[in-house]
């Protein structure tokens, strides 16, 4: 089989992603059980952090020891990575010794040069442009409460940032509508979404208007990791960008709200909201777990 990588959601198909939640769900299956799933012996997975993380540190590392791998866990303050090696020379070098590679960086152009020199698998765990693992776990947990997300419309409100381009792109692919709010200036970037049919989101000036009838209400921080000099102008813009009752309110009566995490009370969403009975982001987060297993399982040994 050859490399596959997974840089961004666009790099499977509708059907590899069907595949890989009934897996994730046998795989969650199995951990609740406490029953012994080993594919990954004597596999290494090495996880490459350029930003903080603890869901992703922690779902990537105790994963992989489940699945009966190992992990080496490199940062850029005790790697040569913080010392200008070049990121080719890098790859190279580490994609001799393990099998498998996550990382977490700045920009989507370095993850790609990583994996152009890498002999073995590399997964997005965040860049500034896309987290693709994340999506896959929200997408799962909504399925595990409402079944498909075909046809169904999911409101994303604030920042156009690398959660919302990877919404984009899981809309165009699997067949359901993104609404889009955020303040003027900070608009998703199509072009880096890279979408197909745009008739998978539509724009919204009014928060309210793009929760309107929505199945999921979701957001994200207002400063993602590397904006933070623009904190304070962000706090300002997004000041009416905070899921609120209201909003879920006229959002569909069964309407879920999501996070990635970490969140902010009182910026992005209300207590009320998250700590609510419609929220689900303690099972997202369970959930990047179960997912990125059964992702570094198929990027290693195709369907089982
Ligand atoms: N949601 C997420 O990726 O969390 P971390 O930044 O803690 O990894
Ligand atoms: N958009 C956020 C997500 C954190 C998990 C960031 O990039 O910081």
């Amino acid at each position: 089989m050859s490399i596959r990588h997974y840089l961004q959601f666009s790099d499977l198909s509708a059907d590899e992603y069907a595949y890989l939640f009934s897996r994730a769900a046998l795989i969650k299956a199995k951990f609740k059980a406490y029953e012994r799933h080993h594919p990954l012996a004597d596999r290494t997975l090495a996880m490459i952090f350029e930003k903080a993380s603890t869901r992703t540190r922690v779902s990537f590392e105790a994963g992989m020891y489940q699945l009966g791998g190992s992990v080496v866990h490199l940062t850029t303050g005790d790697s040569q990575l913080g010392r200008a090696e070049p990121i080719e020379d890098s790859a190279k070098v580490i994609s001799r010794m393990v099998d498998l590679v996550m990382i977490r960086t700045y920009g989507q152009e370095k993850i790609e040069r990583f994996a152009e020199h890498s002999r073995v698998p590399v997964i997005n765990g965040l860049t500034n442009e896309f987290h693709p693992c994340q999506i896959l776990a929200d997408i799962f947990t909504y399925i595990e409460h409402r079944g498909s997300i075909a046809g169904k419309t999911v409101a994303w409100v604030g920042d156009g940032n690398n959660m919302a381009n990877t919404w984009l792109q899981a809309a165009d692919l699997l067949g359901f509508t993104v609404h889009v709010s955020t303040p003027g200036g900070y608009e998703v970037d199509q072009s880096i979404a890279g979408v197909r049919a745009s008739s998978s989101y539509k724009v919204f000036k009014d928060p309210m208007d793009a929760c309107r009838g929505a199945d999921l209400v979701t957001t994200d921080v207002w400063t993602s990791m590397g904006y933070e000099a623009e904190n304070e102008a962000r706090k300002k813009a997004f000041a009416d960008w905070c899921v609120d009752t209201e909003m879920m309110k006229v959002a569909k009566p069964d309407a879920l709200f999501m996070h990635c995490l970490p969140a902010h009370r009182g910026e992005e969403v209300e207590a009320d909201v998250i700590d609510g009975p419609q929220s689900v982001v303690w099972d997202e987060a369970e959930n990047r777990m179960h997912v990125q297993k059964a992702l570094m399982e198929y990027l290693l040994l195709g369907r089982l």
